[in-house]
């Protein structure tokens, strides 16, 4: 034996020894996982009872029928689509005016980018859910009041949050609504998009009387509300039965981690089980991403490169939960995402500016050394690489502002960090990949459903 094989082996059986006084003799991952478990109390997701298959099937035909839409040509299911796991596949999504579905979408003449990546959406039937949107401008407060862009002309009746979010994409002009001026799919004028932008309860109105002219439509509502008669419905009984929809369809939890917490002890991998113990300890992610749906819930800056067209005053920057409250603190901050799923929903964050988990949780880790070395080209379509926003001082502002629980407390290995991955992938129901058949074939106004 030569010297260098000598102290080779010294290495080894130093490094072995390490790892022995770390973990004890026999513990597992397994054995540290079950620790933690125990210890945090963490419990297997509950799915919510069932919704009124009479609301889920008038919610089934408004999500995918176009006719919600000021130009008929874009459905909720546009950019929330079964085939691409309830979001588009897109970092920043195409409405209307675009043709063509998931990562082939293309945009109209004349259109723009939507600002913000669309989310997936599933489980948001959970009890638990108090928040919608990247900002949390739709929000059920301590009083059980919502609080939502439409303020005190929200109409009564709206069953919990997810209702309330429905009632939104349809006033969006970029998404839904329409430019004034543009002529529908059929030839005829928009009329929806003539409406002004403040005027949010005509939007609905609008939409009634279209949905209310289809012969099919009348009878699946008054199926959903029997003791309703027809001149006393509004528009948020079409949100609650769109509510009703999603939380019925995409309802997918039965991941390797949920069959774990049931005491599958073989349903995930040693290096998911890894990831897990470091997900709870060493890398501080459950610090925010936290319950069953992992996410608080809470608006949090983590400094995400920020890419597209930027919204609002603030364009080409996005600040976040910032125009809600006017909290300095919450410039840059968007709602911790749920975690379910994660790895079928890229791209990620809620520019969609990371294409792969692994550059996710490195940003996580190290968000200053990630924002500076961002690479558009490595993570974006060529058309949105020119829009990473480079301009130092906003940079430095942005990371002055990262929360600080974004602490891991300490560095991790490349082998961690896939285990961390590996753990993130644990996540997601195998029928993730699986949903094209619940689409419906057809819709009452006789739109076409299939091609986006
Ligand atoms: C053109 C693409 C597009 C269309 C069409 C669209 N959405 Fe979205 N959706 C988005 C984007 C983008 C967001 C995030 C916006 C934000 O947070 O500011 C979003 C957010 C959501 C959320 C919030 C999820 C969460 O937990 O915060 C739900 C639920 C949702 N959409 C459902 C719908 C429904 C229902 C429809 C039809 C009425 C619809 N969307 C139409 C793009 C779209
Ligand atoms: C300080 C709170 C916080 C901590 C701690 C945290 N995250 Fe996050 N995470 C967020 C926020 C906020 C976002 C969304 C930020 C944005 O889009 O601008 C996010 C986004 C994500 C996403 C993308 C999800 C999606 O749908 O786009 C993943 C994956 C993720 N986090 C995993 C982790 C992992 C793994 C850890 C631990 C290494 C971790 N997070 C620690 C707050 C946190």
């Amino acid at each position: 034996m030569n010297f260098r094989n000598f102290m080779l082996i010294i290495a080894v059986l130093l490094a072995a020894g390490l790892f022995l006084v770390g973990c004890g003799p026999t513990e597992t991952f397994d054995d540290r996982l079950q620790a933690i478990v125990t210890a945090r109390g963490i419990r297997p997701y509950e799915p919510p009872p069932p919704p009124d298959p009479a609301l889920v099937a008038l919610g089934e035909a408004l999500y995918y029928d176009k006719i919600l839409s000021g130009n008929r040509d874009t459905s909720c299911a546009t950019c929330h689509h079964p085939t691409q796991a309830s979001g588009d596949g897109l970092p920043l999504p195409i409405g209307t005016g675009g043709t063509g579905l998931g990562p082939q979408r293309q945009m109209g003449m004349g259109r723009e980018r939507i600002p913000r990546n669309a989310p997936e959406v599933f489980n948001r039937g959970a009890a638990e859910w108090r928040t919608m949107f990247w900002d949390n401008r739709v929000m059920l407060d301590e009083d059980g009041e919502f609080i939502s862009p439409a303020g005190n002309r929200l109409p009564d009746g709206l069953q919990n949050v997810l209702a309330v979010q429905a009632l939104f994409p349809v006033t969006a002009r970029d998404e839904m609504r329409g430019d004034r001026g543009d002529v529908d799919v059929l030839g005829q004028p928009n009329e929806l998009a003539a409406i002004a932008d403040t005027n949010i309860p005509a939007i609905w109105d609008g939409l009634m009387k279209r949905l209310l002219a289809v012969p099919e439509y009348v009878a699946l509502f008054q199926a959903a509300y029997p003791d309703t008669p027809p001149e006393e419905l509004d528009f948020s009984h079409a949100a609650n039965a769109i509510a009703a929809y999603e939380a019925a369809a995409f309802n997918l939890y039965q991941s390797p981690w949920y069959a774990y917490l049931n005491g599958d002890r073989s349903a995930m991998s040693d290096e998911a089980k890894r990831g897990a113990v470091l997900f709870f300890g060493d890398a501080g992610c459950a610090a925010c991403h936290s319950g069953s749906l992992f996410t608080d819930q809470q608006a949090r800056v983590i400094a995400a490169p920020q890419i597209g067209p930027g919204k609002g005053d603030a364009a080409p920057y996005d600040y976040g939960r910032f125009w809600e409250t006017g909290d300095p603190r919450d410039k840059y901050a968007f709602r911790t995402p749920p975690l379910l799923n994660v790895a079928a929903t890229g791209p990620w964050l809620h520019d969609g500016a990371y294409s792969t988990l692994e550059a996710v949780i490195r940003h996580h880790l190290d968000p200053a050394t990630a924002l500076r070395n961002y690479d558009p080209a490595k993570h974006l379509p060529p058309d949105l690489q020119d829009s990473f926003q480079t301009n130092l001082a906003v940079i430095e502002e942005m990371l002055g502002n990262v929360d600080p629980l974004l602490a891991p407390s300490r560095r991790l290995s490349p082998q961690e960090v896939a285990a961390l991955v590996a753990f993130l992938e644990a996540l997601t129901d195998t029928a993730v990949t699986d949903l094209a058949n619940i689409m419906p074939t057809a819709v009452p106004s006789g739109l076409p459903v299939t091609e986006n």
